[in-house]
């Protein structure tokens, strides 16, 4: 049997931490069986690893290693990706098509973030694990396979189950073994290890000398809270890599890259970032659709304008749109002058200068018309860029973790996944 230590360096695993040890020792061990094996621990703890461990030391190591993550599949289609479809199953399902499980027939597949299935699939799920079978979608004709399964999760599985979002029978089946990696925060003593394996790697990279710390650094790194885990370590050891001219960084100099920590306790904290968020969020939308309103009040009186000979009317209009926009009518000026100057300031032409050169008019229109265009378009876009904004304000109040972030965002959280995807966030 390989040894821990032998495993760690083929699969570049870095870290002496008795718990990290010890997860590897039991993928050692579970391996040569077909035993379902739960893999389970926060983001970004190296959770992936362990399936490649456990397939290449199996009896499956000729055959196919699929992974597959549950949460980036949109629920429509993940039964056809796993089970495969018949010719004519669904719109647009011109071909039968194989399915995951059909593929690693023999081998291993490893369902990441199993927590994210939707409970249609986990039924089907549940039926390979007791005895092999499945059902192409379109088909009644019972396939067989002979697959193991690993799965992960970064969630907790026994909220999950209690919030009817997992079949606790199917929990029960797939965890079999459960493997738990511990949060960084728990390995303080690879911390360091790690930090100036990646350091070198990132100066090997990008072809600078390895960063280092002092002895403070090295302290306040330790001491950090990780909330991202090594994937967050990882990340700030690769931007001070890239950024910092001197290659040795002290505490002061490594405090701007490292996650900041309150003293507040984490209740108070989370309560608070809600309440600010969703102000912030109510002030934005409002800004946007009073700018929205304001704006189609204002296409509306342009043609008017342009269109119609009534200059009492537009008048009339112009001072609506002024108190609105401006809070103040005509009348409860401050000066005429400063009124007069408001007008101008939403350069309105008037009806008699149009009158005056028509070829103007056309101008004016056109002008008007891709005016309104363009800030269709670009409202679209800013739309678009506050959502990324707050749908990263939100992360990062949550460290990362989507389920909050998707609760507050008041989204799914397999929306939430799609999105972050979608803008590589
Ligand atoms: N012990 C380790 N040594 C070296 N690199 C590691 C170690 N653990 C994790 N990493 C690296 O950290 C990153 C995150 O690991 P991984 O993708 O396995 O996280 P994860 O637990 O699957 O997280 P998530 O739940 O978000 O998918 C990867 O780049 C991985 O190579
Ligand atoms: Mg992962």
């Amino acid at each position: 049997m390989e040894s821990v230590q032998a495993i760690k360096q083929r699969f570049g695993i870095i870290g002496n931490n008795i718990a990290l040890n010890r997860s590897i020792e039991k993928s050692i061990q579970v391996a040569p069986t077909d035993i379902s094996v739960l893999v389970s621990g926060e983001s970004g703890v190296g959770k992936e690893s362990l399936p490649k461990i456990i397939h290449s030391l199996s009896h499956r190591k000729h055959n196919k290693y699929i992974a597959v993550n549950c949460g980036a599949i949109p629920e429509g289609t993940i039964d056809s990706e796993l089970f495969g479809h018949e010719k004519g199953a669904f719109t647009g399902a011109s071909q039968a098509r194989d399915g995951y499980f059909q593929v690693a027939d023999g081998g291993t597949i490893f369902l990441d973030e199993v927590g994210e299935l939707p409970l249609t699939t986990q039924v089907r799920l549940l039926r390979v694990l007791e005895n092999g079978e499945f059902i192409r979608v379109g088909s009644s004709k019972v396939q067989k396979t002979n697959v193991r399964i690993v799965a992960a999760t970064n969630v907790n599985m026994h909220e999950a189950i209690q919030k009817n979002k997992f079949r606790e029978d199917l929990y029960y089946r797939l965890s079999t073994i459960e493997i738990h990696l511990p949060p960084l925060r728990d390995r303080k003593d690879d911390i360091h290890l790690l930090f100036r394996k990646f350091a070198s790697d990132f100066a090997t990279k990008y072809k600078m000398p390895t960063v280092r710390l002092t002895s403070s650094a090295q302290q306040m790194l330790e001491n950090c809270h990780w909330p991202g885990n090594i994937r967050q370590l990882k990340n700030v050891a690769e931007q001070i890599s890239v950024l910092e001219k001197e290659r040795e960084l002290d505490a002061d100099r490594l405090r701007e890259y490292i996650p900041k920590t309150s003293n507040l306790p984490s209740v108070i904290k989370a309560e608070k970032a809600k309440n600010d968020f969703s102000n912030e969020r109510e002030i934005l939308y409002k800004v946007l659709f009073d700018m929205k309103s304001d704006l189609n009040d204002l296409k509306k009186l342009t043609l008017e304008l342009l269109s119609n000979g009534n200059t009492e009317k537009v008048k009339d209009e112009q001072e609506n749109l002024i108190k609105k926009i401006y809070g103040k009518t005509k009348e409860s000026q401050d000066t005429e002058d400063d009124f007069d100057e408001r007008l101008e300031v939403l350069q309105i032409p008037e009806k008699s200068s149009i009158e005056e050169d028509e070829d103007e008019i056309s101008i004016e229109r056109a002008s008007s018309y891709d005016f309104a265009e363009d800030v269709e378009e670009e409202e679209t876009l800013s739309l678009q860029e506050k959502e990324v904004e707050l749908i990263k304000k939100s992360l990062e109040r949550y460290h990362g973790k989507r389920k909050p972030a998707a609760e507050e965002l008041g989204i799914s959280e397999r929306t939430l996944y799609r999105k972050i995807k979608q803008y590589d966030l």
